[in-house]
């Protein structure tokens, strides 16, 4: 017999752990594009796995009945998924459940999936679409020739439909199109698009073999501090509807580290059934799988121990690393995000990918004031 969900939530508690609050679920790997960057694998030529329809309902079900309250509809590419329309309705129905994201990459958007998402618009429906540049070479570098066209006709009939307060923008910050970020995010608004997020470039899946994708620089970052600094268009814009990390730095004071690493919060299943533990970190040791064909309290108490172990590691990780002994921006950070070392480095314990950006920020800031 599968246990209850209180029993469930009694239990993580006691090993310290918290409940899942905003879930990812990948519903198929199939894609229609084969991203350079993409961390998932998925693409057309991958094996698919696509979710069948009652598996999925039956696991948003379960994590509803656990008081989450975000759920992620993510892929590959939902929109392939035959059953999306009633994947999305029955989760923006679920009791509890505030806000259901779709990860999109709008090319398969036409007026009969605008008629679809239209009957959703103010029952908690987000469209989240990725534009990896404003421009066709910068985004076509990572998602593939012409698709940056195809994304911005499926934003424009989304947008005239009246859905554009319920699009997210998100753009994954990299070298070769990290200058048009300004550019971007004025796109956005003038489209009446409700929110602008982004992020850095996680070092893993095929981002780790295609060589030339990486990380922004310091001076990259340092100029669009500048430009936040100077334009003063561009900080209306980003205070309106933007959130970029590097600004978000900014404004961190010593004591309000920003911490969301707390394990069960951020739950991700991929569409093999691999449950892990929190969206950034794909650590298959602390998996639980098999998730979709069995029910999600069984799989859920069987990782309980090793969750519990992962939050000591990650403990462990913010007061002993080596390379955060000293440092005057502990504070802050609090030596990271575990996911993008671990991605990045397979090592628990690695330097945050993102330490040299955040140290440039924080000191750059100091030197503003
Ligand atoms: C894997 S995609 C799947 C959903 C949908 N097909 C799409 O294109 O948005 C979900 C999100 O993950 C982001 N993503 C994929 N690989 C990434 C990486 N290595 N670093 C940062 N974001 C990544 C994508 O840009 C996209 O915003």
């Amino acid at each position: 017999m599968s246990p209850k969900e209180t029993d469930i939530l009694r239990q993580l508690a006691a090993a310290g752990l918290k409940p899942p609050r905003s879930v990812t679920l990948a519903v198929t790997n199939q894609c229609n594009l084969s991203c350079q960057h993409c961390w998932p694998l998925s693409g057309p030529d991958q094996k698919a796995s696509v979710v069948p329809r009652q598996q999925v309902l039956d696991v948003m079900g379960g994590f509803a009945a656990l008081g989450a309250t975000k759920i992620v509809l993510t892929g590959g590419e939902p929109l392939t998924h035959p059953d999306w329309v009633e994947l999305l309705t029955f989760a923006c129905d679920l009791p509890g459940v505030i806000e259901v994201r779709l990860q999109t990459n709008a090319i398969l958007i036409s007026p009969a999936e605008v008629a679809a998402l239209l009957t959703l618009k103010d029952r908690g429906l987000i469209i989240q679409t990725s534009l990896e540049g404003a421009s066709p070479p910068a985004h076509d570098r990572v998602r593939g020739e012409g698709s940056f066209a195809q994304t911005l006709q499926g934003l424009r009939l989304l947008a005239e439909s009246g859905l554009a307060p319920q699009i997210c923008i998100t753009f994954t910050e990299m070298q070769h199109n990290f200058e048009e970020l300004p550019v971007l995010l004025a796109l956005t608004a003038k489209m009446g698009i409700g929110q602008f997020v982004s992020g850095t470039l996680v070092r893993g899946g095929r981002a780790m073999q295609s060589l030339g994708l990486l990380p922004p620089t310091p001076e990259q970052y340092e100029r669009l501090l500048a430009r936040y600094r100077r334009d003063e268009a561009f900080r209306e814009r980003y205070r309106r509807i933007g959130n970029v990390a590097a600004l978000e730095w900014r404004e961190e004071t010593a004591e309000g580290a920003n911490i969301c690493c707390d394990f069960i919060e951020t739950p991700y299943v991929t569409a093999e059934g691999r449950l892990y533990p929190c969206v950034m970190l794909h650590a298959d040791d602390y998996a639980a799988e098999g998730v979709y064909a069995r029910p999600l309290t069984t799989a859920i108490a069987e990782k309980i121990a090793a969750w519990s172990r992962l939050t000591q590691i990650n403990r462990s990780r913010r007061t002993s690393m080596d390379a955060c002994q000293g440092c005057p921006d502990y504070g802050r950070c609090r030596a990271g995000c575990i996911g993008r070392a671990f991605s990045a480095y397979g090592d628990f314990f690695a330097v945050e990918d993102r330490c040299r950006l955040r140290k440039a920020v924080y000191g750059w800031r100091a030197e503003e004031a």
